[in-house]
């Protein structure tokens, strides 16, 4: 069956590059541990994206994510909501310290990452974040100033872990030289493979988060994937979900307000892809972005 986003031309060159991509994705199903153990930190492999939660409504979402299970929340100081996830967390029944907090420095505040990174903890009412993320590349020279900084905020103990998000091959290798990064977060779902950059990550012992794993919606109507959910009576949210949980060392952050879907995206533990299944949704990849701004590096 072709997805949708494939065109003719594509499915040429997707043609060739198909047995080499199906080849370096290893698919068991024993990768459903709910967790990623990387160098000392304990990931749990679904977290609530929260982008867009912002107000009364999204601090009350973020709470309620939390009661109904989540103990991974994504936030970032672009997304103005780092006092609501603060807030949520103080008034749920979640001890803080099971709860994994991942946050971001904007490129314009890669000169003052210290700074910046004290101001996002008083907003969130932590002494610490999990992860601290670069969130999108700036220029080379400002990339291994910020990279430097990661380490004092290591050392400072605000952060647990460090990373980057959205950096291409060449400039998660320099952060690499400079900063002991876990992590890059971007934007992965099935139809958009990064296969260079996972093959990268892997070979250097990082995990990938995956941000936008649902396309905000767009990947819901694939005929592939509906037909995959019927089989399995679950929902296409839950099968593209399931697939990132049985891949080596992914992460997933998918975004919801509502507590039925909150829970739905939670519940992808009972069962298991094939590896033909796994191998279906692989080869709906059609290099697909929703995400490409003007800041963007050259993807790889
Ligand atoms: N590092 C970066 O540069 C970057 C960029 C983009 C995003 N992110 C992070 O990644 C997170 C996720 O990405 P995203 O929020 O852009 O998109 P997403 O998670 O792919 O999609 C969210 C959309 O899908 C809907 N949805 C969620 N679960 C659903 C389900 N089970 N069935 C049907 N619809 C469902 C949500 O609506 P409802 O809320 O109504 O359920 C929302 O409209 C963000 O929130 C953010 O934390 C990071």
């Amino acid at each position: 069956m072709i997805s949708p986003c494939l065109d003719l031309g594509f499915m040429m060159i997707f043609n060739d590059i198909l047995p080499t991509f199906i080849r370096s994705h290893k698919n068991t199903p024993n990768m459903s541990s709910q967790f990623i153990d990387k160098k000392n930190i304990h990931i749990p492999k679904i977290g609530l994206g929260t982008y867009k939660m912002t107000g009364k409504e999204g601090q009350d979402a973020i709470q309620n994510a939390l009661e109904v299970g989540y103990r991974h929340i994504d936030t970032a100081k672009m997304y103005e909501n780092e006092t609501e996830v603060g807030q949520a967390i103080k008034n749920s029944s979640v001890d803080r310290n099971n709860i994994f907090i991942t946050t971001k420095i904007w490129p314009t505040d890669f000169d003052l990452v210290v700074q910046k990174t004290e101001d996002s903890l008083r907003q969130l009412k932590t002494d610490h974040v999990d992860l601290l993320l670069l969130h999108w590349p700036s220029t080379t020279e400002m990339n291994d100033r910020a990279s430097d900084s990661l380490n004092e905020v290591l050392h400072k103990q605000y952060a647990k872990a460090v990373g980057v998000s959205n950096f291409n091959i060449l400039q998660v290798g320099n952060a690499l030289e400079r900063a002991p990064i876990v992590c890059n977060q971007v934007e992965y779902h099935p139809y958009l493979s990064q296969e260079k950059l996972l093959n990268f990550l892997h070979d250097n012992d990082l995990f990938l988060t995956a941000y936008r794993p649902l396309m905000m919606g767009k990947i819901m109507d694939d005929a592939q994937l509906l037909s995959l959910a019927k089989e399995h009576d679950k929902t296409v949210s839950q099968i593209v979900l399931r697939w990132m949980m049985q891949q080596k060392d992914i992460a997933v952050i998918p975004k919801s307000s509502n507590s039925e879907r909150q829970i739905e995206n939670l519940n992808v533990f009972d069962f298991e892809l094939t590896n033909d299944e796994m191998q279906l949704i692989h080869q709906l990849n059609c290099g697909e972005r929703t995400t490409d701004p003007e800041m963007a590096p050259q993807w790889d």
